[in-house]
């Protein structure tokens, strides 16, 4: 397996370009399988979990041209519509195939995802939806079986704001027979892009973005071409990355609109943040120490939080960061510690005392943001830090040691080596 090392202390200056939203392309792609037409997407990122969604729509019936930043799909016949363990377990956002298949061609069986290293992470809400608009839902030796020769607009309340669920249901409500209106949708902007796509596509969706989504189904897509959103998460761990180093950072092809929360923490942390339309300015200057706390958008996101805590620990003063999304998202807690963090965890309670530096320590990413909460230590850290179990890394951020040594971090890929 590969590691990265990185020798710490050097500030990041220079520009970087910001990819494609893996958490809109994701559901973008499922999407695909809603028309046999030809879709053309671009701003596609090149990431471990693109090239799985992708993989798995090809078992279904798929043919891909893999373009420059992008690629073009059509699924002009549903061949095969199963989804097997084998592809759940690798990724749970296989799941997002569930609603496009069943919504297409009347049946799916695609695998129950379990828990993960962030939590128990349900997902009784896509079927109790599902359900609403007609299906028949059996659950069999681990495999979900959905049935509904016509999905039936339905209103459905969602518990809990749930994004993929929130996706899922929206991508099956566009080929629905009658209007369905989702209640407490999530609202966070990859949901606004599908919408988006789906809508270039001749869907009726109104209202994405809000917590209550209109759908008015329709008989059939069309092709189109669309080009993802960029990445939120990518482009906040990146400004991070300057105001840990007390770096200056340009970063291109991103939406600030879509990352209030972030910058007006990072701003009460002391960095300075010059917003462009689609670019943004991070000054590093000082580091104080703030509390957060996660919230659905447009709150602060869980996918920054594990970062946040990286930039915590050498802020001056205590700070507190409570998790509210998911139920064990402090295993980087441990790792940090083991380069000098001074953290205690109660509870969904972080308590972090900064320290004045790290120093660098073979470390083990558990998740993917974990990941990347490890490599923003590591760039600030005395010395090297050597960061194990990268491929989950590798699911989420494109060439991250190549955009980070571009801007002067002094950070390399070993190759099978640990
Ligand atoms: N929930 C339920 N029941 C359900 C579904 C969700 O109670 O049926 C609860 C969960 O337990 C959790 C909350 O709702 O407490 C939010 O979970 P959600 O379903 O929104 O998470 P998700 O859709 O599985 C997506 C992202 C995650 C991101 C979360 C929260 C994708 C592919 N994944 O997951 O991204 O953390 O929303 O914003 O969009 C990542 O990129 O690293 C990542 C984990």
């Amino acid at each position: 397996m590969d590691k990265i090392v990185i020798q710490g202390g050097k500030p990041l200056r220079g520009e970087m370009t910001i990819s494609g939203a893996k958490n809109a392309a994701l559901p973008i792609l499922a999407a695909t399988l809603l028309s046999p037409e030809p879709q053309h997407l671009k701003n596609v990122p090149k990431l471990v979990d693109i090239t799985t969604i992708k993989r798995l729509l090809e078992k279904i019936g798929a043919s891909i041209t893999e373009e420059d930043n992008g690629c073009t799909i059509q699924i002009k016949n549903i061949e095969n519509n199963e989804a097997p363990y084998s592809w759940v377990k690798t990724m749970r956002a296989t799941i997002l195939v569930l609603g496009p298949l069943l919504a297409r061609c009347g049946e799916a069986h695609v695998s129950l995802p379990g828990g993960c290293a962030i939590g128990a992470r349900p997902i009784q809400l896509h079927l109790t939806g599902l359900k609403k608009m007609g299906a028949e839902i059996t659950i069999e030796h681990g495999m979900i079986h959905a049935k509904a020769a016509k999905l039936k607009g339905a209103s459905i309340y969602l518990e809990a704001p749930t994004v993929t669920g929130t996706e899922n249901l929206m991508m099956a409500a566009t080929l629905a027979e009658g209007t369905t209106i989702l209640e407490n949708a999530a609202c966070e902007p990859e949901i606004t892009d599908l919408a988006h796509y789906l809508n270039a596509c001749g869907a009726q969706i109104i209202g994405a973005g809000s917590d209550r989504i209109i759908i008015h189904g329709v008989p059939s897509l069309s092709g189109t071409t669309y080009e993802v959103m960029p990445d939120r998460i990518e482009a906040g761990t990146f400004m991070l990355a300057a105001s840990i180093t007390l770096g200056d950072l340009h970063l291109k092809n991103l939406r600030p609109s879509d990352m209030v929360s972030i910058i007006e923490k990072l701003r009460e942390i002391g960095s300075k943040i010059v917003e462009e339309k689609d670019s943004l300015r991070v000054i590093g200057k000082e580091i104080h120490a703030v509390d957060l706390k996660t919230l659905p958008y447009p709150g602060l996101p869980t996918d920054m939080q594990a970062q946040f805590m990286a930039l915590m620990s050498v802020a001056d003063g205590s700070s507190v960061i409570t998790e509210t999304i998911f139920e064990s998202r402090f295993n980087h807690c441990a790792e940090l510690r083991r380069m000098g963090a001074q953290i205690k965890v109660e509870g969904n309670h972080a308590m972090i005392k900064g320290v004045p530096y790290l120093s660098g320590a073979p470390v083990m990413a558990s998740d993917l943001r974990a990941s990347a909460s490890l490599i923003l230590a590591g760039l600030v850290a005395q010395d090297e830090t050597e960061v194990l179990r990268i491929y989950h890394l590798d699911r989420g951020y494109e060439a991250i040691e190549q955009k980070l040594s571009q801007v002067g971090a002094s950070i390399q890929r070993l190759k099978g080596t640990a």
